[in-house]
């Protein structure tokens, strides 16, 4: 798939707040692309494309975990950590897709995985250091990202955040994520 396919796709599937999002992380990804030697229009599709599934019906979601094999412990969680897996294996079957590093990096925005490649580990933390991003900690990660240049170290401080946000609101943690922070807290040096 080209770029420009993917951003008519992507347009014509997302409202366009959400849109505007995909092309923050896309351009974000390319940013990261250059920084750590990554394949510049696979950080750009994976970028683009990342949140194809974000307002999928849950239901139809769970036809497809079930359809497609997917991991049985996805049907406990809901729309936040299933739009990554259900995007890919949307856009593989739809488009005939079947680059499996891009496909792994929008299967795992949602959850983070350990052993991540280069591209999966730049959408998952383009995703939350795009430009309109504020969340706290979000300009540390910023530094670690374009000043340092840590990228397994980036990962790691985003996921632990993104537990801890979890774990304050007693909700349980896909099993991916808690692997994601292992594997990285040993990764980051
Ligand atoms: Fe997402
Ligand atoms: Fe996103």
């Amino acid at each position: 798939m080209k770029r420009k396919e993917a951003l008519k796709v992507a347009e014509e599937k997302l409202p366009k707040k959400r849109f505007k999002h995909c092309e923050r992380v896309a351009e974000t990804a390319l940013k990261m692309a250059e920084i750590f030697k990554a394949d510049p229009d696979k950080c750009y599709l994976a970028g683009i494309l990342h949140d194809y599934s974000k307002y999928d019906e849950l239901g139809k979601m769970y036809q497809t975990v079930t359809n497609e094999q997917l991991d049985p412990e996805l049907l406990e969680y809901k729309t936040e950590v299933l739009h990554g897996p259900i995007a890919a294996v949307k856009i593989k079957n739809k488009f005939n897709y079947t680059d499996s590093e891009v496909l792994k990096a929008i299967a795992h925005h949602t959850s983070g995985a350990k052993e991540m490649g280069i591209i999966e580990k730049i959408i998952f933390t383009a995703d939350y250091i795009e430009p309109k991003r504020t969340q706290p900690g979000v300009d540390e990660i910023r530094d670690i990202v374009f000043t340092e240049k840590k990228l397994d170290l980036a990962v790691y401080t985003i996921t632990k955040a993104n537990v801890r946000h979890l774990l304050n609101k007693d909700q349980t943690i896909y099993h991916k994520t808690i692997e994601c922070l292992n594997y990285y807290n040993m990764a980051k040096g």
